[in-house]
Parts: structure tokens; C-alpha cells; sequence
């Protein structure tokens, strides 16, 4: 088979590493991909730039299948118009999509399916939102309605900072329309999840958990990231939050799903907050996590292109997924400085030993070499028996891979909460 994948992340570089291990795959086209994607097994590279674009070439090179990694390509309706031209993708309609691309939406749709979540409001107008935030209780949270580069959620401690991010979102317009409306909600204390599954809008199937670290310092402090790594499974999905996630949040949305005739297949990943009032659904995503994916498919045993395909025929109640035993510990390399201003255009040394263990983000070919692009610049993942062995590997991998200004946290997959 030949595979357009849509995107240029470290998500992406471990989506093309484990589609390519499918024997069923000769080629994997990558559009932008980056410098992990260029150096991968059956992978090229290749720019192309309107949706329209890429179905042409979808055409015009018998491409069996289309998989889109982030978010923003499946809320602007690329999958949408590439069924117009029947063309395979993976990956939920527009409308669906919007589960994502939208709070309100996503609220909207957990209220009327019965989604454990936290209580909320809805604002279109500053000066009712201010009024509101008046006689609230603090901490609360503010949420831009539309998509907002993962900067679009401001936990304010008092009225002062709720008035403020207001002014910053609906009155300076700080996401281009995309804050024009917002969410307002309950801030909930807990633990973090991240747990993506597949669907083909009738069988949901959940893969391993995955615990993110957002904050750029260790010991979860400091400014908000993309993500600095990420332990799977997460060691606070236990049996019992497992079973009240599903019967609470999964397959209610299943059921959400099916009762609105979404076309969804495709991913979906559920943000969840673990509390002592048991688990809510923070957020949908309709992609997978970055960096949760490296981790993720590095457990995977089974063959991820089987699985998008029982997805796409409609089988997917015929699938088994199997996970390696054990965890994988996935540590973010940044650029110094980031989530702030960072340089770029370091060369990255990788030695062959680990070559299998480090998926690129930021990082692109220049001149024959390997050279820093972005904040995040790559991931170095480490498998064990235990969330012990596996940081242990993590970080003994880290060693062999070498940038000026490598940035990382010491504390991924520890537990200490
Ligand atoms: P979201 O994009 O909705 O997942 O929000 C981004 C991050 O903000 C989450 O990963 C949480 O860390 C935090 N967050 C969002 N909603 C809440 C909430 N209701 N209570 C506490 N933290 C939240
Ligand atoms: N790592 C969080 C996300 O991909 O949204």
C-alpha cells in the first residue's frame, strides 16, 4: 500500500515509524514531515499545500490511504473532501471534528450525552463574562472557544487575572477570533490522563493509557508546553479508574457519537482529570497526542494499518489490539528557552545505537544534516518491564543524542503526586 501522511510533528514521525513496519506498506509519503520523517524507513517527504493539493496527488500516485496526524487539517474538512473525491482517509467528518475545534461544542455534546464533566458557562460578550466572573470561586477556568495552539486555557487564581485573560481573549482578540466566544468552568483538582482509542463510530477500542507533563520545569512548575514527556501507562489509571472512565465517559460518547450520525472514523483521545469524585472528561481531541503517541505505538504490538482499516470498513468490533508488557518512558529534547524565544539551526548528533528510541519533532535536513527547527526538537523514548526500567532507558538514551542548548526535565514518569 501507499500512505499520504498528513503533518510534520514527532506524532507524525512515530506514526510513519510504526506504519512502516507493516509489511502491507511499500511507501509512505509525508507532507511537510521533518527531518525524522525524511530518514525513515519507506518515507519521503513531500510540500504539498491546499487539501485540493493533496488529493491530486492522492490521484495522481494511486495513494491507498490518507492518515492526518493533527487537528487543525480535520476541523478545516479535509476529510470531508476527500470522500467528495473518494478518496480513502482516516480520520473523523468535519462536524465531528468539531468535538475538538470547538469547547462549547465539545461541552454542548458531553451535557446532552450525560459525560461526566465539569460544570460550565458560555460567553459571547465580555462584560457579561466579566459580570459573571464577579461572584465566582477561584481558582476557575477560562477556555477560548476555537482552536488556540494548545494556549487557549487560563487557569485564573482571582477575579483580577479572570478579568484580565478575559480582556486578553474577547477584547484584544489574542487568538484571532478563536476566543471571541469562551468557555467558563469549574477548575477540577486531580491527575491527569490522556487516553486515545480508535473508533469506526460504532466500536470504540481504547489503547494504553498515557500520562503527559505539561510544565516546562521539573516537578510540574513553570510555564504551559506542547508536552515534555509522557510515561505509559499511566500509573493512575488503576482497574477501577479505568472501569469508571469507561462507563462514564467512553461509551457515552459512543453513544453521543452514533445518536448525532457523526462519521467518525478515526481517533479519538480523551483528556481526563482523575479526582477524588472519580474521572471527568477535561477535553476531546480528535487526533492523536503529542508526545502521548510515542509512547503509545511504541508499546503497540499490533499492526496499526490493520487497525485503521477495520476502522474504515466498519469492522472494528473484529479487532484485537495487543500491547508489549511494561511501560515506555518518552523524554522531550527542547530548544533552551522554550515554551519561550529559542535559537535554531543546531546540529543534532544521534548515535546509530539509539537511532529506533528518538522520534524528531523539531528537526529538519539542512545540507545533508540534522539541524534544530523548533521548541520541541525530539523525543528519546526508553522500554522496560517497569516504569522504572523504562526512565532508566529513557534517560541512559539520552546520552547518545546531542544538541546545543538540550533542554529536558529529570522528572518524566516519576511518581510523586
Ligand atoms: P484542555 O485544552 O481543555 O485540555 O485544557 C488544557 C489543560 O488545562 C488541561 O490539560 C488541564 O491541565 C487544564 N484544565 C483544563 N480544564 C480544567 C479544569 N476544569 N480544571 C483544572 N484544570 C483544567
Ligand atoms: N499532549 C497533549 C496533546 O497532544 O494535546
Amino acid at each position: 500500500m501507499k500512505i499520504l501522511l498528513v503533518g510534520g510533528g514527532g506524532r507524525e514521525h512515530a506514526i510513519a515509524w510504526k506504519l512502516a513496519k507493516s509489511s502491507k506498506v511499500e511507501k509512505i509519503y509525508v507532507t511537510p514531515g521533518n527531518g525524522g520523517t525524511a530518514l525513515e524507513n519507506k518515507c519521503e517527504n513531500i510540500n504539498l499545500g491546499t487539501f485540493e493539493e493533496m488529493a491530486e496527488f492522492a490521484k495522481g500516485n494511486n495513494i491507498d490511504l490518507t492518515v492526518v496526524g493533527p487537528e487543525e487539517p480535520l476541523t478545516k474538512g479535509i476529510v470531508d473532501l476527500f470522500k467528495k473525491e473518494n478518496l480513502k482517509i482516516f480520520g473523523p467528518e468535519q462536524r465531528a471534528a468539531m468535538l475538538e475545534g470547538s469547547k462549547s461544542f465539545s461541552k454542548d455534546f458531553m451535557k446532552k450525552y450525560n459525560i461526566k464533566t465539569a460544570a460550565y458557562e458560555v460567553f459571547y460578550d465580555s462584560n457579561e463574562a466579566i459580570e459573571y466572573l464577579k461572584n465566582s470561586e477561584y481558582p476557575i477556568v477560562i477556555k477560548a472557544d476555537g482552536l488556540a495552539a494548545g494556549k487557549g486555557v487560563a487557569i485564573c487564581e482571582n477575579f483580577k487575572e479572570a478579568e484580565d485573560t478575559i480582556k486578553e481573549f474577547m477584547v484584544q482578540d489574542k487568538f484571532k477570533g478563536a476566543g471571541q466566544k469562551i468557555v467558563i468552568e469549574e477548575f477540577l483538582k486531580g491527575v491527569e490522563a490522556s487516553i486515545l482509542s480508535i473508533t469506526d463510530g460504532k466500536t470504540i477500542i481504547p489503547f494504553l493509557s498515557a500520562k503527559d507533563h505539561k510544565q516546562i520545569f521539573d516537578g510540574g512548575v513553570g510555564p504551559n508546553t506542547g508536552g515534555m514527556g509522557v510515561i505509559a501507562p499511566n500509573p493512575y489509571v488503576t482497574e477501577e479508574v479505568f472501569k469508571d472512565f469507561e462507563d462514564n465517559i467512553m461509551m457515552p460518547t459512543l453513544l453521543g457519537i452514533r445518536e448525532e450520525g457523526f462519521d467518525y472514523k478515526g481517533i479519538i483521545f480523551f483528556g481526563v482529570m482523575i479526582t477524588e469524585k472519580g474521572c471527568y472528561l477535561l477535553e476531546y481531541n480528535v487526533r492523536m497526542g503529542d508526545p502521548e503517541t510515542q509512547s503509545v505505538l511504541s508499546l503497540m504490538d499490533s499492526d496499526f494499518l490493520e487497525l485503521i482499516e477495520l476502522s474504515l470498513e466498519g469492522k472494528l468490533s473484529e479487532a484485537k489490539v495487543s500491547w508489549k508488557k511494561g511501560a515506555c518512558c518518552n523524554v522531550v529534547l527542547a530548544s533552551k528557552g522554550y515554551p519561550g524565544d529559542f535559537e535554531k539551526g543546531f546540529k543534532i548528533d544521534i548515535e546509530p545505537s539509539v537511532k529506533e528510541n528518538v522520534f524528531i519533532a523539531g528537526g529538519v535536513i539542512k545540507n545533508d544534516t540534522l539541524v534544530t527547527s523548533g521548541g520541541r526538537v525530539l523525543s528519546v523514548v526508553g522500554i522496560g518491564d517497569t516504569i522504572e526500567a523504562a526512565r532508566e532507558k529513557a534517560y541512559a538514551n539520552i546520552a547518545s543524542v546531542d544538541f546545543d542548548g538540550k533542554y529536558f526535565r529529570k522528572d518524566i514518569g516519576l511518581i510523586t503526586e
